[in-house]
């Protein structure tokens, strides 16, 4: 089984920390969406035919797209591949975009869970990253949406914020609990080179919290979150009664998905590609026939690294027999490693299987850094 991820490459604003792949010049919109079904006909054979199980629409911002077009989209991935009747259809939305003909139309497009980025329920934060929605609409979102019959619904939050307090974090973690969704992805502030955050931290006029606070941020809500009932899978990610997000799982697991859309990366077992990530050198690339995207074989140094980096940070492990093992000498090494770490208290080692553990999960970028070949 495989997944579809659909990158919409616009968005109302530019918040002031991100450097995902997004223009907010709009006039693009209707050729990036022919692009895009072009681009789905052209690949129709990159699945080899495998029924798809999940379909993500990211971004950017999709939920700024009209109805009529995402019709176009949707329709187009139904006609090209094989699409499993119980499928998981992912869209990622804004608060802002969200009203009961918005959502009554994603219904009816076969949509059937919700990714909305919250990040803060507080006016202040939500200005201070240069967010398009308010502190209502944040709070009033979630239920509208339930009230439209979407019962499978995550939220984004953002943590390590510099300027908030430690009960501002529980704040926004009781609010979240109170909204009653079945999945909350929780990710600590990074500050990127190419954003506004970048150029303030450059400048000095923003200062980055220290390692400790945000770790007491990340400790309050796996607390919290596993007090009420909600299972932390992966780093960033907790989900109550097993709705953990089968489009990004099937990303750590290692199984094949195809994506489509400007920056958007595929994976089919042995290679990677990725598309441009420039809304004119995509559409321009799809139109005169040039090369939009790259691609790079996978060898087992690369299978190796990207199957810790991958499935370290999830509840599922990294299984020994599964590791890419070059030679002796590196699977000598790689032993030892883990070794080290599991007398450390930051992996344990059930059934052949290394496990980051509570203590392993606040370092765990470090640790798979330290096993990487
Ligand atoms: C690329 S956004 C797309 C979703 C949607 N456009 C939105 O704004 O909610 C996906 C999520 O990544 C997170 N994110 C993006 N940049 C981040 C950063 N620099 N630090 C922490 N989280 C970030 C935000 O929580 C955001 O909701
Ligand atoms: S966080 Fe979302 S809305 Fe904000 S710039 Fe990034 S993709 Fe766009």
């Amino acid at each position: 089984m495989a997944g579809i991820y659909i990158h919409i490459p616009f968005c109302k604003l530019k918040c002031n920390y991100c450097d995902f792949h997004f223009s907010t010049n709009q006039k693009l919109t209707q050729k990036m969406v022919e692009s895009i079904c072009e681009e789905l006909i052209q690949k129709k054979d990159y699945l080899d035919g495998e029924p798809v199980k999940t379909i993500y629409f990211g971004g950017g911002t999709p939920s700024i797209i009209s109805t009529e077009l995402l019709k176009q989209i949707v329709e187009t991935v139904y006609l090209v591949f094989e699409i499993v009747k119980n499928v998981e259809f992912t869209f990622e939305c804004n608060p802002d975009d969200l009203n009961n003909e918005k959502l009554k139309d994603l219904k009816e497009l076969g949509v059937n869970r919700l990714s909305i980025g919250i990040q803060s329920f507080e006016d202040e934060q939500l200005q201070f990253m240069n967010r398009a929605h308010n502190s209502n609409e944040a709070s009033n979102c979630v239920q509208l949406a339930q009230n439209n019959g979407f019962s499978n619904i995550t939220i984004d939050l953002i943590y390590g914020l510099p300027n908030t307090t430690e009960e501002y974090w529980e704040k926004q973690i009781e609010k979240a609990i109170k909204l009653k969704v079945n999945h909350i992805s929780a990710y600590c502030l990074t500050i990127e080179e190419k954003t506004v955050f970048g150029n303030w931290y450059k400048t000095g006029k923003l200062k980055l919290v220290d390692d400790e606070y945000s770790l007491s941020q990340f400790k309050l809500l796996q607390l919290e979150l596993n007090k009420n009932g909600y299972e932390h899978y992966e780093i960033s990610n907790f989900s109550k009664n097993g709705f953990i997000s089968n489009h990004n799982s099937a990303y750590w697991l290692g199984e094949k998905y195809i994506g489509i859309g400007p920056s958007a990366h595929s994976f089919n077992g042995s290679s990677r590609q990725w598309n441009v990530a420039n809304n004119i050198k995509y559409i321009n690339g799809l139109r005169k026939n040039e090369a939009y995207f790259e691609i790079e074989e996978l060898n087992s140094i690369d299978k190796f690294n990207e199957y810790i980096l991958t499935r370290l940070r999830t509840k599922w492990g990294v299984n020994l027999d599964g590791l890419f093992l070059i030679n002796d000498e590196q699977k000598v090494q790689t032993l030892k490693m883990i070794d080290k770490f599991i007398k450390n208290n930051d992996l344990q080692l059930i059934d052949d299987t290394i496990y980051i553990t509570q203590q392993g999960k606040f370092i765990v970028d470090h640790i798979s850094s330290e096993l990487f070949i």
